[in-house]
């Protein structure tokens, strides 16, 4: 815990960086925890601030603490009730009468509610309050939002979105009794929908940017819940416990979603803290899970969500995208849809690094040649010894065998900003039998950035996907940094070595394709 003396210290520092005086900021849940602190130091820092909260009592009370350290602070008050798109509904066009521009949305609310609950809607409460309602309200604000000269929509997330495996087939209603899972889920949704987010606007060509964050661990009322069985009971009593000794101030919970409301940082970037495995300390940028990173599981959510609301983002329309036929067919049944787009071999994704820097993942083809003939020749003749174990870099015929594997896969990684569609990463998997031989090349410059770890994961699941019994990887034994990012898959691995060349074998399913 820290010292009241220290929290306002901290808090001085970070209201100096807020330059947000005359913006109009929306936050929901702002009468609780992380947003109640964020909705304060918005107000004192000069923000005409609108909370959003369920409960206008509770609301009212916030407003006059708020008032009461600030007195000049400008506040607005709306009830909404997440859990209700027609309460949503009346929520948006309350705000958007009052005021015609809104600078910053922060989608903070959130709840962890009981097995079976449902909102309004009949939707399953995670699901419908922590991802659904924000969606609405974000669509039904869009044009107050585009109103404003660079606005900012910051979407709240949590590391358990890490815990949750992407199954749109369970959206809206996952098929778990574990309401955690649900949660984490939900917060998994977040994150899907703040990348999607950002991939809409940047092809729509609009000012506007779209921040993901999470807030580390944070003794809020978010476990509040008195569950009814005796043992979840017990288990909501020890995370309370836990929190209350390794959790943060609501006040330090606050400052990711001050800074993706007002400091410089790219849309479509996630920030939280960065110390005692992100539960706390000095906010960066963040990656977060590869799941959340899935471009087509986004597009698939984004558009269930616009059917389940009845929300459209119509002014962030882009033109349909050759190949995608597929998403514009009526869809009833998403994991059919899920099975036949075709995820591995048409699917650009986006990946954001830890260091913020942008690239697109996306299968190769046979045309990628000279491209990817540049890449060997920008990268150093000990990272291509590396990658050949000493032989020499393939002829041009080779390479195109390479790249368009009669079976199996290649991955590029371009770059998406400073040398737009130049190949930095290839991962080839080539099958041989029921096993896949993986090798991995990253210019020098890319190198310990993670992009080999985040290739070879996309790798090990097509690899699964596809019924491989197992990858095997082939690597100098002085090469560490390619047996850390083998290391970093957590996989139980089998290791022998030839001389200086080391074998690493992960075995993967008992040959049964899975499918997508
Ligand atoms: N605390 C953490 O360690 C932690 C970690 C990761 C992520 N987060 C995220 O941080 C955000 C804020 O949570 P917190 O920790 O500050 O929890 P909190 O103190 O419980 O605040 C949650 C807020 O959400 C509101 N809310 C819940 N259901 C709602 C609904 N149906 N409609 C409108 N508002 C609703 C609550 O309103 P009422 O007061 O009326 O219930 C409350 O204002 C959440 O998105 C949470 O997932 C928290």
């Amino acid at each position: 815990m820290r010292s009241r003396a220290a929290l306002r210290a901290a808090s001085r520092g970070l209201r100096s960086q807020l330059d947000v005086r005359g913006k109009v900021a929306v936050i929901t849940g702002a009468n609780s925890g992380i947003g109640f602190q964020a909705a304060r130091q918005l107000a004192a820092a000069g923000a005409t601030v609108v909370l959003a909260c369920r409960h206008p009592g509770r609301m009212a009370e916030a407003a006059r603490a708020i008032r009461s350290k600030h007195p000049d602070a400008i506040i607005d008050e709306v009830a909404i009730d997440l859990g209700s798109l027609r309460s949503v509904r009346a929520a948006a066009s309350a705000i958007a009468n009052r005021h015609p521009h809104v600078n910053i949305l922060i989608n903070n609310a959130g709840m962890i509610g009981e097995p079976g609950w449902r909102t309004l809607d009949g939707f399953e409460t995670c699901f419908g309050v922590n991802h659904l309602g924000h969606f609405a309200l974000t669509g039904l604000l869009l044009d107050r939002l585009l109103a404003a000269p660079e606005a900012r929509i910051v979407t709240v997330s949590s590391t358990a979105h890490r815990v949750a495996h992407l199954n749109p087939q369970d959206w809206p209603n996952p098929r778990v009794n574990d309401i955690y899972r649900a949660y984490a889920a939900s917060k998994l949704a977040n994150l899907l929908f703040a990348y999607h987010l950002h991939r809409q606007i940047t092809a729509a060509g609009v000012v506007m940017r779209s921040i993901a964050c999470h807030p580390g661990w944070v003794a809020t009322q978010l476990l509040s819940s008195k569950p009814r069985s005796a043992r979840r009971r017990a288990g909501v009593a020890a995370l309370r416990a836990i929190g209350a000794i390794v959790g943060q101030e609501p006040e330090d919970g606050a400052r990711p979603l001050l800074l993706a409301a007002a400091a410089d940082v790219p849309s479509g970037t996630y920030l939280g803290p960065t110390r005692w495995w992100r539960t706390r300390g000095p906010v960066g940028l963040e990656q977060s899970s590869a799941d959340s990173q899935n471009a087509s599981a986004a597009r698939l959510l984004w558009d269930l969500s616009g059917e389940l609301s009845g929300v459209e983002f119509a002014q962030l329309a882009a033109p349909a995208v050759a190949g995608h036929a597929v998403q514009q067919a009526e869809v009833r049944n998403l994991g059919e849809l899920w099975a036949a787009s075709n995820y591995w071999t048409t699917e650009p994704v986006s990946l954001i690094l830890p260091d913020g820097a942008e690239l697109t993942v996306r299968s190769a083809t046979a045309d990628d040649t000279a491209a990817v003939e540049q890449l060997h020749q920008r990268c150093s003749s000990r990272s291509r010894q590396q990658r050949y174990l000493g032989g020499s870099t393939p002829a041009p015929g080779r390479l195109r065998r390479l790249l368009d594997p009669p079976r199996g896969l290649t991955l590029l990684a371009t770059a998406a900003r400073a040398e737009p569609g130049q190949p930095v990463a290839m991962a080839n998997l080539v099958a041989e039998g029921d096993e896949g031989e993986v090798g991995l090349l990253v210019r020098d410059d890319w190198q310990r950035r993670g992009v080999g770890t985040e290739l070879l994961r996309r790798l090990l699941q097509y690899a699964e996907d596809a019924g491989y019994r197992a990858l095997v990887i082939h690597t100098e034994a002085q090469n560490t940094p390619m047996l850390r990012t083998v290391a970093r898959l957590n996989r139980s691995i089998t290791i022998g070595r030839d001389g200086s060349i080391v074998r690493m074998i992960l075995p993967l399913t008992d040959g049964t394709p899975r499918g997508r």
